[in-house]
């Protein structure tokens, strides 16, 4: 196959990966043939990634525990990547968390500063030392991950959202700043995904509406027009779409990957 399409061999950097979206992105590129680098907040990572490698053994991987609001962790994270590998063409900055801080003058100070945290100044630092190795390299691939709920404000959502939207932006601006390297920089949207984070909210939303857990999750799938709910691989598609020549083009974006549950 020509490299339109093809990522075997190329190096990626995936975080939140011990499970959930992350983890289905790291499998999903690993079959291709990706060498992946796990990292995440949890020591499951670890029992990831060995799984991984058993069903791969094509693809190298390896993990790393770390929390990504460490700016320092960050940066031996991608430097021990490319210390291993020599490069870095994937930087996919997913970790990210949720936490029910009520309506804005109900939020405790703390939760809001650990949401921004992980989920913004994370990101922000995975940009941030992926860019200072691509540079080098002129090439490679940014993508972070954003939301539906940093399009449109939610109740009750004001600090997550917040700090997802926070994503969208910086992403916009950073593929401005690496465009002269040949670096594309985008952000995925998904809309519901089935992960350990999502089923939290089906509890909680079923819960306040007197409903079972399953009656709550055949009423979100009415709603999405694909109804299934997304899974990493499908994230993972557009990262590999966007780390090839065949996606070289689109950067800047806030590309919603989530069964047409939104046009936003
Ligand atoms: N599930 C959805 O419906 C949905 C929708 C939109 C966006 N997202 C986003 O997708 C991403 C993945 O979420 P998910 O649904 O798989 O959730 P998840 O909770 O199942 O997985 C998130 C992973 O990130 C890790 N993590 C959390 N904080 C971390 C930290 N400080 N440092 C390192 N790792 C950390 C967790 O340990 C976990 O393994 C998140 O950024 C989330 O905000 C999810």
């Amino acid at each position: 196959m020509s490299d339109f399409r093809s990522v075997e061999g190329k190096v990626a950097i995936v975080t939140g990966s011990a499970r959930g979206i992350g983890k289905g992105i790291a499998e999903t590129l690993a079959s291709e043939g990706v060498h992946v680098v796990l990292a995440d907040l949890r020591e499951l990572v670890h029992e990831t990634c060995k799984e991984i490698n058993e069903k791969y053994p094509k693809s190298n991987c390896y993990s790393v525990e770390l929390d990504v609001s460490d700016e320092m962790a960050v940066k031996a994270l991608v430097e021990g990547a490319v210390e291993k590998f020599g490069k870095l063409d994937i930087m996919a900055n997913n970790a990210g968390m949720h936490l029910a801080t009520g309506k804005v003058w109900e939020t405790e100070e703390s939760k809001l500063d650990r949401i921004l945290a992980v989920n913004f100044k994370g990101e922000f630092f995975g940009c941030k030392y992926a860019a200072i190795q691509m540079i080098k390299q002129k090439s490679g691939t940014i993508v972070n991950t954003g939301s539906f709920f940093g399009k449109v404000g939610h109740a009750e959502s004001a600090s997550y959202g917040a700090s997802k939207g926070a994503v969208h932006t910086m992403t916009q601006s950073l593929a401005l700043e690496l465009a002269p390297y040949n670096v594309n920089v985008n952000a995925l949207c998904p809309g519901l995904a089935a992960s350990e984070m999502h089923w939290a909210f089906v509890e909680a939303d079923a819960k306040a509406l007197g409903i079972t857990f399953d009656e709550m999750k055949e009423k979100e799938l009415d709603e999405i027009p694909l109804h299934r709910y997304g899974y990493g691989k499908d994230m993972a598609g557009a990262i590999m779409w966007l780390a090839t020549p065949s996606g070289e083009y689109v950067t800047g974006q806030l590309i919603n990957v989530n069964g047409g549950l939104d046009f936003t």
